[in-house]
């Protein structure tokens, strides 16, 4: 199965990032909008794996301490238009933490750089990202998934398979 690492994200920020969608959407932008139950912050992609039992176990060793998100900014890579976050040592402690740890359980995974976004819209149908008015929105991070990945019969469905929480 298809795993990945993630946070999930409180109302407040789900909701500022609908309403970025939203402009978007008002700007005659269509594509491949995340869905909202889908909106996340990826900390690691395993991709294909069939232990999520050993990725569960390897995750439950992470240590970190709540602490604070805030929306900022947005981006884009090509065709995938994101929204950034605040500077946060504490999650990119918490990435690099589990990347070591994934890596010592000899767990695979991509190890591209962390550059954390939370994707809004793949393969929107113009090709500059307009302006967008980025709400304040934060939330305190107490917990982390461990998320599983299957394409359904309307796109992507993303399911729990079991949560860390903080110390
Ligand atoms: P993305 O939104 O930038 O595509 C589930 O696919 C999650 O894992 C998404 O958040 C996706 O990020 C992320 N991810 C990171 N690396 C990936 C990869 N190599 N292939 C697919 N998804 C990846």
């Amino acid at each position: 199965m298809r795993l990945f690492i993630a946070i999930k994200f409180n109302d407040e920020i789900k909701n500022a990032l609908i309403s970025m969608q939203e402009q978007l959407k008002r700007a005659n932008i269509r594509g491949n909008y995340t869905k909202p139950e889908n909106l996340h912050l990826t900390l690691a992609f395993i991709g294909e794996y069939g232990e999520p039992g050993r990725v569960l176990d390897t995750l439950e060793q992470v240590r970190f301490r709540s602490f604070e998100l805030s929306l900022s900014g947005v981006g884009s890579f090509g065709k995938l238009w994101w929204a950034g976050l605040s500077a946060s040592v504490e999650l990119h402690n918490a990435a690099a933490q589990i990347r070591h740890l994934l890596a010592d359980a000899d767990i695979p995974f991509d190890k591209k750089k962390f550059s954390p976004h939370i994707t809004l819209i793949r393969e929107p149908t113009k090709p500059a990202l307009p302006a967008t008015e980025v709400p304040d929105a934060k939330m305190t991070v107490t917990e982390i998934a461990l998320m599983r990945s299957e394409r359904g019969r309307n796109g992507m469905i993303y399911t729990e398979v079991g949560t860390v929480s903080c110390q």
